[in-house]
């Protein structure tokens, strides 16, 4: 079966023995989950206190403000850099947001320029819509879509290009000229530009490619990943306010997002420039570790390094491992859950993993010690031979 970036069955297809997902979650308390770009460094007590405070006031019992609790549109449009009046969409997570955006924006025969890899979920609604994707293979270096190339592929039915930046899943970051540059093609052609910014406070630096092209450009945000609360779902769209107003009209959720939610990410966005310098130097030294093991294993190649945001991809193409048979048996034998890459890329999907590293060390370490077991058994396997490595506790 396939399955989303989440985990959530897409296909018909007959169902597979084996479901990652469901493994993972069942055994969740033994998982280092490197496989989803979640977030596990921010400190409890940034989201705790307010969470309590909110179930002892049971605020639970009523609707939220349906446009977002007060104050929270100012605390993202702040952490944004952008001014307290531009128009916000809060939703159920960016998710929500960019179905509504897509469905809302797109009809049957526009084309969107997008990339592969990429973040999938976002190609799948862009078909909803009738509309589809042209996918620029970017597999190769420099490993991100190039003003030149959008250019290029440019036709009379193209309606929209999608910058997710930094890029799930290859950590490919972009520059204020490459913004500069890819903002300009979408406004001479008179293009959407949706930038999907949900990994920006990752980056070394970010530009936002609304002040380029402030009428064009939808900016989809999340706080899953920088204050680590995916779970919490909460994210949105800004944009100009005719193209926010279109979107709404997709707007499904019109009692409100959680307001739990809205709580925990008031209190995460409120406090973020305390606490997250630490989370991304531990992300960082967490990405070094794992760059400076991988690259020392023969036919391993990081493609991306560094990467600008909290997760890269490993190709193991060379080594005649399937992710497939990699993630399965990194997760069944040594409880480290990583994601295959077919699920971001139809055109590369076969030759790497994606691992995140927004993790204690403790899950690093893991990662660290199963990692060249897991590959050299499987190698072995793939040609028929025994492994010469000894056979690591907890694989039967
Ligand atoms: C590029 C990108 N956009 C959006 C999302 C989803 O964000 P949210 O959790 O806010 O729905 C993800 C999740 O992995 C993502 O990688």
């Amino acid at each position: 079966m396939e399955r989303t970036d989440s985990g959530h069955a897409v296909g018909s297809v007959a169902e597979t023995a084996f479901d990652p997902f469901r493994y993972a979650h069942e055994h969740r308390s033994e998982v280092a989950w490197l496989s989803q770009n979640t977030n596990h460094l921010v400190p409890p007590e940034v989201v705790r206190p307010a969470l309590i405070a909110a179930i002892r006031d049971r605020l639970y019992e009523g609707y939220p403000l349906g446009s977002g609790q007060i104050g929270l549109k100012e605390l993202v449009l702040a952490d944004l850099g952008l001014p307290a009046e531009t128009p916000t969409i809060i939703s159920a997570g960016a998710t929500e947001a960019l179905y509504m955006s897509l469905r809302a924006l797109l009809h049957p025969g526009d084309v969107v320029l997008a990339s592969d890899p990429s973040y999938l979920i976002i190609h799948k609604f862009i078909q909803l819509s009738g509309a589809s994707t042209r996918d620029l293979d970017i597999y190769a270096p420099p490993y991100r879509l190039t003003a030149d190339r959008l250019q290029e592929a440019v036709t009379p039915q193209t309606r929209m290009i999608l910058l997710i930046d930094p890029l799930n899943p290859l950590g490919s970051g972009y520059s204020k000229e490459e913004v500069r540059a890819i903002a300009e093609v979408a406004h001479d052609h008179r293009l959407y530009l949706l930038h999907d910014v949900t990994y920006r406070d990752f980056a070394g630096h970010h530009t936002l490619a609304q002040g380029f092209y402030p009428d064009g450009t939808l900016t989809a945000w999340s706080v899953s990943k920088n204050c680590g609360l995916a779970g919490m779902r909460l994210g949105g769209m800004v944009g100009p306010g005719d193209l926010i107003k279109e979107a709404l009209r997709y707007n499904t959720n019109d009692l409100g997002v959680n307001v739990l939610a809205q709580v925990a990410a008031a209190a995460g966005l409120s406090t973020k420039p305390r606490w997250f310098p630490a989370v991304l130097a531990t992300t960082r030294a967490n990405q070094e570790r794992i760059r400076s093991l991988v690259t020392q294993l023969p036919e391993v190649v990081l493609p991306v390094f560094p990467s600008q945001a909290n997760m890269f991809v490993i190709d193991v193409a060379a080594t005649g491992v399937t992710p497939v048979a990699l993630q399965r048996e990194l997760l069944l034998h040594y409880g480290v859950f990583v994601r295959a890459g077919n699920y971001l890329s139809p055109m590369h999907g076969g030759r790497f993993i994606r691992v995140s590293f927004s993790n204690p060390p403790s899950d690093i370490d893991r990662f660290l010690e199963a990692f060249p077991v897991a590959l050299e058994t499987l190698r072995k396997e793939a040609r028929g031979a025994p492994s010469s490595l000894p056979t690591p506790a907890g694989r039967t």
